[in-house]
């Protein structure tokens, strides 16, 4: 499996996600705008990959920079994480590696700026590394929850694309899988950018594990038909009382899955947690460019003259949700605040 992002002789090495599953095409970002310019134009996506990618950013920013003092070295840093911080509204994972990284910084102000560097650095090496083993984590956890023969549907991709590697609900069908438990994986195509037909079906059948690709609107049907037995999604933010952010069409799927009797799961680490909400209400949901809904592969595929909107994520209700599966276990939706700790760290 590829990596959707990482560290390359100095540079940050993108997978270009938008040109997936025709090429497979990498790009090296020499300098933080360029990082800015793949978040917000989906070349890297997915909440825990845009969170890495925008620790790489802060830590390419600070390679360049020429200070004499603690206090110079952060002030020419700030612009950089203000600049990450603005390309993406709704995940959560972003504004908590950007803090990490500030904070990082802070508590390391006795350090020379050249020390610092390094430091900063190592740490977004870390915020990675911790990524690779969360997903693993929560692989083992989910895959308790699913059975040999489960039809098993999910929407947008949440796979190693959109982490550091392994993925969270990928993560848990992969861990399912390496367990022998033989299970039929569907994704929905995910309108309007196709990340399940285009990302999740690909890593999948690179792996080698049966993937069903069905339009998001087919959902019901095969819930109907008895062929789906489990949900699992990944998240882009929850909130202190469950409720949970993802991609665009997951709360129809968790409201059908409600009404067939199928479980339904929220797969994601602590960094996808923001417990400074109470619900999902305050959650901010990005509107993205019309362009991605009214036209495919540059072929226009919409009237001219309709209005259209483009909501790129919605909330789901915790009362839809069976579980969050976590890198800490598996915990009903009000329960997840028990995983707030006294300070964040
Ligand atoms: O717009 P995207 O592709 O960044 O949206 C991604 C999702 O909604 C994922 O399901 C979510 O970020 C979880 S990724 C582990």
């Amino acid at each position: 499996m590829v990596n959707a992002v990482e560290w390359k002789k100095g540079a940050v090495r993108l997978l270009d996600q938008t040109k997936l599953p025709t090429e497979v095409i990498f790009v090296d970002c020499t300098d933080v705008e360029t990082v800015a310019r793949g978040i917000k134009e989906l070349w890297v996506r997915g909440a825990p990959a845009i969170g890495i990618t925008a620790a790489y950013g802060i830590a390419l920013a600070a390679q360049k920079i020429s200070a004499q003092s603690f206090d110079d070295f952060y002030k020419q840093l700030l612009p950089s994480c203000d600049l990450l911080a603005a390309t993406r509204p709704t995940a959560v994972n972003l504004f908590w590696a950007i803090q990490r990284m500030k904070e990082t910084a802070q508590a390391h102000r006795t350090e020379s700026p050249e020390a610092l560097k390094k430091i900063m650095l190592d740490e977004a090496h870390a915020i990675l590394q911790e990524d690779i083993e969360m997903n693993r984590a929560i692989g083992k956890f989910g895959a308790a929850l699913i059975e040999a023969g489960d039809g098993v549907l999910t929407h947008c991709n949440a796979g190693a694309l959109a982490t550091g590697g392994y993925g969270t609900a990928l993560g848990v069908i992969r861990s399912a899988w390496e367990a022998n438990k033989k299970i039929a994986v569907y994704a929905d195509e995910t309108r309007p950018v196709l990340q399940g037909a285009r990302l999740t079906a690909w890593e999948l059948v690179q792996d080698s594990i049966p993937v069903t690709v069905i339009t998001d609107n087919m959902a019901g049907f095969f819930m109907r038909r008895g062929k789906i037995q489990r949900c699992v999604v990944g998240a882009d933010r929850i909130a202190a009382n469950g409720d949970t952010a993802n991609k665009i069409g997951t709360y129809s799927v968790a409201v059908l899955a409600k009404e067939h009797g199928i479980p339904f799961y929220v797969a994601a680490p602590y960094s996808t947690i923001d417990f400074s909400i109470s619900s999902g209400d305050e959650i901010p949901i990005e509107e993205r460019n019309q362009a991605e809904l009214t036209h495919i592969a540059g072929n226009q595929i919409w009237a001219t003259g309709a209005t259209t909107a483009n909501p790129a994520f919605d909330v789901t209700p915790a009362k839809y949700i069976t579980a969050i599966i976590t890198d800490k276990g598996v915990f009903k939706p009000e329960e997840i605040v028990r995983l707030k700790p006294s300070k964040r760290g």
